[in-house]
């Protein structure tokens, strides 16, 4: 097959060097955008008479053509013609000669395959942001659901203070909501148009990039041709936003799984999304829960491999470049199943609330309650805080809980210990409490519910 860059050859490529430079074999995946982006181009040199009215015409009715043929899978891809864009080229030089020949025209594959990537992320990064609020719907549904379960919220993996279930599951919904923010900041840095800056330094022929733009959908053109071919960071940035999302979701995922423990027995996790042993019977692992922390590995090693080709890479394009499609559609693949396997996941989970309530009721964590108590009363935080330290420690030597507490025995520690002392140290109480804003009172998750459904809408 004729290389479309053949004229200045005179011998042939090596097929190893063939197969070593190719790239079709994965930005195949492109042939969609590859196709719009030139049907856009057509209709702009038709437009501008860089070529004949009826010669664009004919490039369009061929490249739709060829994305039918590409849809009901009768394309033959060739290794030889290197990538998706000469690929589609060959064919629509085959389907309509001399028109077809004209379709490359002010254009260079460097700009082509830049306009490409941008507009897959475009679709993927919508698409990344829907996933995400269809699993902060999710969240949110099922935080409605169980708001009346207490648990023991954590620090360094010891029970700390009690809180409500919803309260730690809208902090995810929170996360979400920052991870989403940064997908659609993301977009206006994707959502430029870079064609018409050819191979770097633009063209003699008098196109209308502007015109392309809109076609195209694009917010905004590119300013510098040698930039426009040479960037990369508008999908680093991507890459960094998925790894920042991925990176919540493993501590979701981490949860489930410490949770359906024995050891804590918090949570049941649906058969359909656990999987057994093949040797020991009673088995039932949180392998998709696993799998979410692990893809995350992935996930920060795309964003690493991209930085890393980038790094240093001298103005304007190179081929280095072409190693930035795997990780790309590495991300969006990956981060794409662990949102839709969650959101399918999470809602069948079923909750031990004796189990998670009874947790938050020991472990003294309501000891910074009975310090807040004597706050109140004006005496010094330092001071309650040690005093309510001694409380915990003679419990501890006595192995009696708080609540267990004579009032003479509370009074020994400090004179200012009324009896009102024990609507203060249950698990509910101290939950009730917490009216401070973004605290884990029920009057204050029920304010973020409503003002998150609004949010996430
Ligand atoms: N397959 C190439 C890539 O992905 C397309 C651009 C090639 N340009 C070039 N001058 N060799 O980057």
């Amino acid at each position: 097959m004729k290389k479309p860059w053949a004229g200045r050859f005179a011998g042939k490529t090596s097929k190893i060097a063939e197969a070593f430079t190719e790239s079709i074999s994965f930005d195949k995946r492109l042939w969609r955008y590859d196709i719009e982006g030139s049907i856009a181009h057509a209709m702009m040199l038709g437009r501008q008479g860089i070529i004949p009215h009826k010669d664009s015409a004919k490039i369009i009715t061929g490249l739709k053509s060829i994305a039918k043929g590409i849809e009901a899978g009768k394309f033959k891809f060739s290794e030889e013609l290197e990538d998706i864009h000469m690929n589609i080229e060959a064919a629509l030089v085959k389907k309509t000669g001399a028109a077809g020949k004209k379709l490359h025209t002010a254009r260079s594959r460097n700009d082509q395959v830049a306009l490409d990537l941008r507009l897959y992320l475009r679709d993927e990064t919508k698409g990344i942001i829907s996933l995400i609020k269809n699993l902060q719907k999710t969240i949110l549904s099922m935080a409605e659901k169980h708001s009346s379960v207490i648990m023991p919220g954590y620090t360094h993996l010891q029970r700390a203070q009690p809180v409500l279930l919803s309260h730690y599951l809208l902090a995810y919904i929170e996360m979400l909501q920052r991870d989403r923010n940064r997908f659609e900041d993301a977009l206006k840095r994707i959502n430029i148009l870079p064609l018409g800056s050819c191979a770097l330094s633009g063209t003699t022929l008098p196109i209308d990039r502007a015109y392309t733009a809109k076609l195209l959908g694009f917010e905004g053109i590119s300013e510098n041709s040698m930039d426009a071919v040479s960037d990369r960071d508008f999908a680093i940035e991507f890459l960094a936003d998925a790894a920042i999302l991925i990176m919540h979701l493993s501590r979701l995922a981490e949860e489930l799984i410490l949770w359906s423990t024995e050891e804590f027995s918090f949570i049941e996790l649906p058969d359909a999304f656990t999987t057994g042993s093949s040797i020991m019977p009673q088995k039932k692992n949180p392998d998709v829960a696993e799998l979410i922390r692990g893809k995350t590995g992935r996930v920060y090693g795309n964003l690493l491999s991209l930085l890393t080709i980038m790094k240093g890479l001298p103005l304007s394009y190179n081929r280095d470049m072409q190693e930035d499609k795997v990780p790309v559609f590495d991300t969006t693949d990956t981060v794409k199943a662990c949102l839709t396997v969650l959101a399918q996941m999470l809602p069948e989970i079923k909750f031990n609330k004796e189990k998670m309530h009874g947790a938050a009721e020991k472990a003294y964590s309501t000891a910074t309650d009975i310090a807040e108590y004597l706050a109140k009363k004006r005496i010094p935080f330092r001071e309650a805080h040690e005093v309510t330290g001694k409380i915990v420690l003679y419990c501890i030597k006595n192995k009696k809980e708080l609540k267990g507490l004579s009032i003479d025995e509370f009074k020994k520690f400090s004179s200012a210990i009324d009896k009102d002392i024990y609507s203060r140290i249950r698990a509910g109480d101290s939950i009730k409490a917490k009216t401070s804003r973004g605290g884990t009172a029920p009057s204050e998750v029920k304010k973020q519910i409503k003002r998150l459904k609004q949010v996430i809408k």
